[in-house]
């Protein structure tokens, strides 16, 4: 009997975590614009430690205080490693979910180093970081590439966890995986200014549309130059060839 009472509260419990982190995940896909950005989910396993290996490796070189950031930053799956590896570099973690953000928060108590702030990180300035890193959906890879390309420096390197981002030069692809299943991180810089000046005005893809446009219009008008030319000159009426032809059949 008394077994049976612990097995009924331990299956209530294990029933009201259920609907709790179901709950959790419902506010977390609306919160996320439902589907438009990623919702929480933590860096997990071999993934994990090649995306702390890559940004160790930017750290060690390092010949000044570097500040480091992740975008959309969940409880600090990556900060926290490296923050407490790297206690003479800032890292800084932004983040618009309440619940992991005070998880974040909780597990860095103590360590001076490392700033949770809640927040867009569409919209925060990243001019002066020097590290960035991010596991975002293949949505927001172009969107976010662009705010990148724009904004960050020279000499800052961005390490993106699983999808591409858009607009930024890419350096290196790590073959990783995640859940034993392939997977890659991608390592970029910011652009050169003439590839953004040039990718700014038309895409390659715009550009031939537009110059094969300018052809047909170029030939057309020559054509029809050569018509009317050629009409002035016999005293006829301004027809295209097909018409003359069928006036003098
Ligand atoms: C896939 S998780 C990654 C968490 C952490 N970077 C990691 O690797 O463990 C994405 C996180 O980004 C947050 N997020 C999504 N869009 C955001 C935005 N626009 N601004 C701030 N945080 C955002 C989500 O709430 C979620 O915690």
């Amino acid at each position: 009997m008394c077994c049976n009472g612990i097995i009924v509260i331990f299956a209530l419990l294990i029933g009201f975590a259920a609907i709790v982190y179901l709950l959790y995940q419902t506010y977390s896909y609306i919160k996320c614009g439902c589907g438009k950005y990623g919702p929480f989910v933590s860096s997990y396993g071999k993934i994990k430690e090649d995306m702390i290996e890559e940004a160790r490796a930017v750290l060690k070189k390092a010949k000044h205080k570097m500040k480091v950031t992740d975008l959309g930053c969940g409880s600090g799956a990556l900060l926290l490693p490296l923050a407490k590896e790297f206690p003479e570099h800032e890292f800084i973690g932004y983040e618009w979910d309440i619940v992991p953000l005070t998880m974040g928060k909780i597990k860095a108590a103590g360590l001076k180093n490392i700033t949770f702030i809640k927040g867009d990180y569409m919209k925060q300035d990243y001019k002066d970081m020097d590290l960035i890193m991010c596991y975002v959906l293949k949505v927001t890879g172009e969107p976010l590439g662009k705010i990148l390309a724009d904004n960050i420096k020279e000499s800052c390197v961005v390490i993106s966890e699983m999808f591409p981002l858009g607009h930024l030069e890419e350096t290196k692809q790590i073959e990783s995986s995640i859940y034993g299943v392939p997977e890659k991180i991608f390592v970029y810089k910011k652009p050169k200014a003439e590839k953004r000046t040039s990718k700014q005005k038309t895409t390659p893809k715009q550009t031939s549309v537009k110059s094969k446009k300018a052809e047909v219009k170029k030939t057309k008008t020559s054509d029809q130059t050569k018509v009317k030319a050629k009409s002035s000159a016999k005293g006829i009426k301004k027809t295209t060839k097909g018409e003359k032809n069928v006036k003098k059949k």
